[in-house]
């Protein structure tokens, strides 16, 4: 089956960064219904692979390589109100309140989207309304109200109703939960996961959250510096994590179930762009790095059960798989 959205070599460099790119040779598939998470330390290019999908690269960026989205090619700079592969599409974003109008009421904002997409009688516009915001438990009366009288969970419920009116076969969402405190976030992730399965949604989370990716996403990429460093089935990152940055990534999560907790692990150093090296980027932050991981670009290879792909010479052991 043709996949519904295809990066192949995608590199994109913002304008006054020299030659650090903030995206470096991505290539990946979105399959119908499928629900990806990219995770990955502030700075190493999350945002901009979510900004790329939607055709939303600030003027001025370099970029090389193709993205299509339903076989159609996405145009890096895309120009307000044509149709394109973007309509496929719908972001949501850390801070709902910054992605509404905020002299509008939202049930206007999901209107005018519904009308873009189709509809123009007056009824089905209003029934289209009406069901949106009931699949994401939203009472009707809320469409009176203006986006300061929502809470950031009920906003964050406007904005996946308008990702559903606008009938986007894939949910990009973008840090959706962080702003929200720990009981909303499971009600979200809750909703964006009945949503998914009962839409068919193919959904990219992004997310430092460990646990919300683990509750959404089947697929998972690792980034460092702009590369992809390990991909896998969660089941498989979280079980037997073989690049030592995805290991830190889930050593850093804490562990409060335990009697007494353990110490919180940090990787040393930092991820900047600017410390690019000829070889592996995280070498200088690796304690399993050797002479050639200073020197070579470790390729993104298959492990022997062709699932779950790692860039590193010395990759962690399967028995020494985190528990
Ligand atoms: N408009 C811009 N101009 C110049 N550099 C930028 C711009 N936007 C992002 N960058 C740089 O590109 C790199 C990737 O940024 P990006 O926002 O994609 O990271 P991120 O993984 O989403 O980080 P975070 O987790 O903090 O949101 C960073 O080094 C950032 O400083
Ligand atoms: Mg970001």
């Amino acid at each position: 089956m043709n996949p519904l959205v295809s990066i192949r070599d995608l590199s994109v460099s913002y304008p006054g960064r020299g030659t650090a790119s903030a995206l470096k040779h991505i290539n990946l598939d979105i399959h119908h219904g499928e629900t990806v998470g990219l995770v990955g330390e502030s700075g190493c290019g999350k945002t901009t692979l979510a900004l790329a999908l939607m055709g939303m690269l600030p003027p001025g960026c370099a970029w090389q390589g193709e993205i299509s989205i339903a076989g159609q090619q996405v145009d890096f700079y895309q120009q307000a109100g044509r149709a394109s592969a973007r309509d496929q599409c719908a972001m949501i974003f850390q801070n709902p309140q910054t992605s509404l109008n905020p002299v509008i009421a939202i049930g206007r904002q999901i209107i005018r989207i519904i009308r873009r997409r189709g509809g123009l009688e007056k009824q089905p516009t209003q029934q289209r309304l009406a069901e949106v915001l009931s699949l994401v438990e939203l009472p009707a009366e809320c469409s009176k109200l203006y986006p300061h009288e929502l809470s950031g969970g009920m906003q964050q419920r406007v904005l996946l109703a308008m990702a559903l009116a606008r009938q986007a076969n894939i949910l990009i969402a973008d840090e959706p939960t962080t702003a929200l405190d720990a009981s909303t976030r499971m009600q979200i992730l809750a909703l964006l996961n009945r949503l998914q399965q009962q839409q068919n949604l193919a959904v990219l989370l992004i997310s430092h959250d460990l646990s919300a990716i683990a509750r959404v996403c089947r697929q998972v990429l690792i980034l460092y510096q702009g590369r992809v460093v390990e991909q896998a089935p969660q089941e498989l990152i979280f079980r037997q994590p073989r690049h030592p940055y995805s290991a830190g990534l889930l050593a850093a999560i804490p562990k409060i179930h335990r009697r007494r907790p353990d110490k919180l692990l940090s990787l040393p150093g930092d991820a900047s762009l600017e410390a690019v090296t000829s070889g592996c980027a995280f070498a200088p932050r690796c304690s399993r790095r050797d002479v050639y991981c200073e020197q070579q670009l470790p390729p993104l290879n298959c492990a022997l059960d062709l699932q779950q792909r790692f860039a590193c010479f010395n990759p962690r052991p399967i028995q020494g798989g985190l528990k």
